[in-house]
């Protein structure tokens, strides 16, 4: 039996995450710690929230208090705590250093004191900056430019001193922007999809022409497993699945398969510090035997025809505070 302590697991990718354990293992336990930020929804969960293997803890990273038993009671920990979205990190960036760095600090000090088998640090490709060259290799300098990728950074390199200094088993992944089914409705795809289905605008910063490599959550998933049995100790794993897309492709694609008008696009201003291209080199993961499982095609289908049938799931989320935000953000009175 394997004992998991999955964080952040409301999450977007931590609760594919968990459902992907779950249905790939029989021999396992994991408890999801959850703060459930506005970003944490036990709706993620709801079909297996009966599961024996399977235990909600609600609580911070940052809490030793909480966090230490949980750690002292498994033998790999999955860190997805995060503060995750680029433009909240603009407007506030406070919780993203204590979240996504003091956070981590917690959990990597937690697991130094009771021993672990492994620790996978959730990074991100936007740690390396933008790149208008060449692909980013693991061993490149990492330039991040938003105060999301900046605290990204820091538990990235946080993670690997404790692998340096104290020889915990630490591996770090860096993956490319996720999409799928449960995102919550702030980030390009599932805002896209969702305002489209409501005949809202679709507010693209700048030209449009921003570039990201797309991958489908599920293929994240697996790719985190098989580092997870395969990596090294102290290695850095980039995660893709060269999907490269500018965002006028992306909305171009959602409005045609919903059969909507351009007319729905509007230019709004640019994101402050925008990332022109975010680009990786994932030969490294690759050489583990890992490949990506869906083609962007299947995949984006498969996620529109996910917020198609699942309105209960989102249209609740886009009211409230989460309203506000987006008024604020967009200056749009009308949404
Ligand atoms: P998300 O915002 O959907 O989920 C983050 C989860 O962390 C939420 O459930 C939230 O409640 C929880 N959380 C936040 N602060 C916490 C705290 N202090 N203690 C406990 N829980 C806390 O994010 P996501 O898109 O699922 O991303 C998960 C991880 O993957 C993040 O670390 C992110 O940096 C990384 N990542 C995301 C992408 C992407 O495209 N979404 C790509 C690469 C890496
Ligand atoms: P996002 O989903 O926020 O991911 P990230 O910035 O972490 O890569 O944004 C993806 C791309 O879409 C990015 O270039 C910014 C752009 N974007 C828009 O044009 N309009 C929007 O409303 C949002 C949320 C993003």
């Amino acid at each position: 039996m394997r004992h998991f302590l999955v964080t952040g697991g409301a999450g977007f990718i931590g609760s594919n995450f968990i459902h992907y354990l779950l249905k790939k293992y029989s021999e396992i336990e994991i408890i999801n710690l959850d703060k459930l930020t506005y970003a944490g929804n036990l709706d993620n969960l709801k079909d297996i929230e009966n599961e024996a293997r399977y235990r909600f803890v609600k609580g911070d990273i940052c809490d030793t208090k909480i966090v230490e038993p949980l750690v002292k009671a498994c033998d790999v920990v999955v860190n997805f705590a995060a503060e995750s979205h680029v433009d909240r990190s603009i407007g506030r960036p406070d919780d993203f250093i204590q979240t996504d760095v003091f956070g981590t600090f917690v959990l990597l000090e937690a697991s130094r004191k009771y021993g672990i088998e492994k620790f996978i640090q959730i990074s991100t490709d936007e740690v390396y900056g933008s790149t208008l060259g060449e692909s980013f290799k693991e061993s490149d300098p990492l330039m991040p430019s938003s105060p999301y990728s900046a605290s990204k950074a820091g538990a990235d390199r946080l993670a690997y001193s404790y692998f340096v200094t104290y020889n915990l088993p630490v591996i770090v992944t860096r993956c490319s922007n996720n999409f799928g089914p449960y995102q919550y409705p702030e980030k390009l795809i599932p805002l896209f999809v969702t305002n489209a289905i409501e005949n809202k605008k679709l507010p693209i910063y700048g030209d449009g022409k921003n570039v990201r490599d797309w991958i489908f959550v599920e293929d994240h998933c697996s790719a985190i497993d098989t580092v997870m049995q395969k990596g090294e100790n102290g290695e850095v794993y980039n995660i893709g699945a060269g999907n490269e897309k500018n965002n006028l492709e992306i909305t171009d694609y959602i409005l045609k398969k919903l059969g909507k008008s351009g007319d729905l696009m509007l230019f709004v201003d640019d994101r402050l510090g925008h990332d022109r291209r975010y680009s990786l080199n994932w030969d490294k993961t690759k050489k583990l035997g890992w490949k990506p499982f869906m083609s962007f095609e299947e995949a984006m289908d498969k996620t529109i025809d996910w917020y198609l049938e699942n309105r209960w799931w989102w249209e609740k989320l886009k009211s409230g505070d989460y309203l506000e935000f987006y008024k604020k953000h967009y200056k749009l009175d009308d949404q």
